[in-house]
């Protein structure tokens, strides 16, 4: 397929019912809503229930993505499932979605973990191979049970993460939606910032403030090298999409580009930090609000544990 047909031909997002305020996440830990919003914007978050595992809220982002791109199941050969929060160590939770979706056995299925990064290494690793030839249309999917990772009664990272899923069908089409590049990143030499260690506690640890300061060093970088090597002014950005993980810093990334916060998708505040389904749920959120038209160019943007960081550039 030639690469100006590899489109994003639907979006859709999928979050739990249940709704985990500030309020009561008060009552938990030594914290208030005022320090949480202050610190980081977030309002509250959705939490899985026991049986509600990464593998359903990605088959319910992936099928309302279908629907929303036209596309069904039996036509999907690829499924990249973006995700630090699997189901279990294997099989890869990529090929219980196939399973519960009916994409045929011919397809490639497999989970792919760049933490917050996550979607948009599996965006562009889709793209790579749908631009081989070998792929037709494919399911990239971001999707995070981030609450079995959290240490409950640990303050400075409760507060931060949520649950949700959300994905893309990327195909041929021409002229609309089209993914113009991505830049992938990766410095392993800070992976000790943010980490889930194997012991004695297998719960999220970040050191906070650097994470912070390194987010929005990386990010900035990301986005020059996408827009010098796509010859697009930081003033052509109609949207942009970034991880979701705390509103200062997506308010330092806005500063430091010259952009209006108002270009800015911002629904952190709903779900918090949900890692890989960031980016894809906050697509999905503002396709549906009617921020993104035709001929618009979107920016994405993301960075995580690695610590990885990245970026994308979508021509509407
Ligand atoms: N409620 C109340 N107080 C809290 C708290 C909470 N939930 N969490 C931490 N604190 C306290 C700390 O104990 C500290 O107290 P001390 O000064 O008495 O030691 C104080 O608040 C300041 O902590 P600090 O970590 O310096 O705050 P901060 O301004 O850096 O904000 C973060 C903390 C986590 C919100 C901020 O560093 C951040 O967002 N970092 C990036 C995290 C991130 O994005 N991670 C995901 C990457 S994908």
């Amino acid at each position: 397929m030639a690469t100006t047909d590899i489109c994003i031909l639907g979006t859709g997002a999928h979050v739990p019912a249940k709704v985990l305020t500030n309020h009561e996440l008060a009552r938990m830990v030594d914290t208030t809503d005022e320090w949480i919003v202050t610190r980081t914007g977030i309002r509250e978050r959705r939490i899985a229930s026991k049986t509600e595992m990464t593998s359903h809220m990605a088959a319910a982002a992936a099928r309302a993505a279908l629907a929303n791109a036209g596309v069904t199941a039996e036509q999907i050969d690829l499924v990249i499932l973006a995700t630090l929060t699997p189901d279990q160590p294997m099989p890869a939770t990529a090929c219980l979605v196939q399973h519960e979706l009916g994409v045929p056995a011919g397809a490639a299925c497999f989970d792919l973990n760049a933490a917050c990064s996550g979607f948009l290494y599996a965006l562009d690793t889709a793209w790579a191979m749908l631009a081989s030839g070998r792929h037709q249309h494919a399911l990239v999917i971001g999707a995070e049970k981030m609450s079995s990772l959290v240490d409950w009664t640990d303050r400075s990272t409760c507060v931060l993460f949520g649950d949700g899923a959300g994905a893309a069908v990327l195909g041929p089409a021409r002229g609309t939606a089209q993914i113009l590049g991505a830049r992938l990143y990766a410095e392993g030499a800070h992976a000790g910032l943010l980490c889930v260690p194997r012991s004695p506690k297998p719960f999220i640890q970040m050191k906070g403030r650097e994470v912070f300061k390194n987010a929005v060093r990386e990010m900035e970088d990301a986005v020059r090298d996408i827009l010098e090597q796509h010859g697009v002014a930081a003033s052509q950005i109609a949207c942009v999409v970034p991880h979701q993980a705390n509103r200062r810093i997506i308010e330092s990334l806005a500063q430091y580009l010259g952009l209006p916060l108002e270009r800015f998708v911002v629904n952190l505040d709903r779900y918090g930090n949900t890692s890989a389904a960031s980016i894809p749920l906050a697509l999905d959120e503002a396709r549906r609000a009617g921020r993104v038209r035709a001929g618009d160019t979107t920016l994405l943007v993301a960075f995580g544990a690695g610590l990885t960081y990245g970026s994308a550039l979508v021509r509407w």
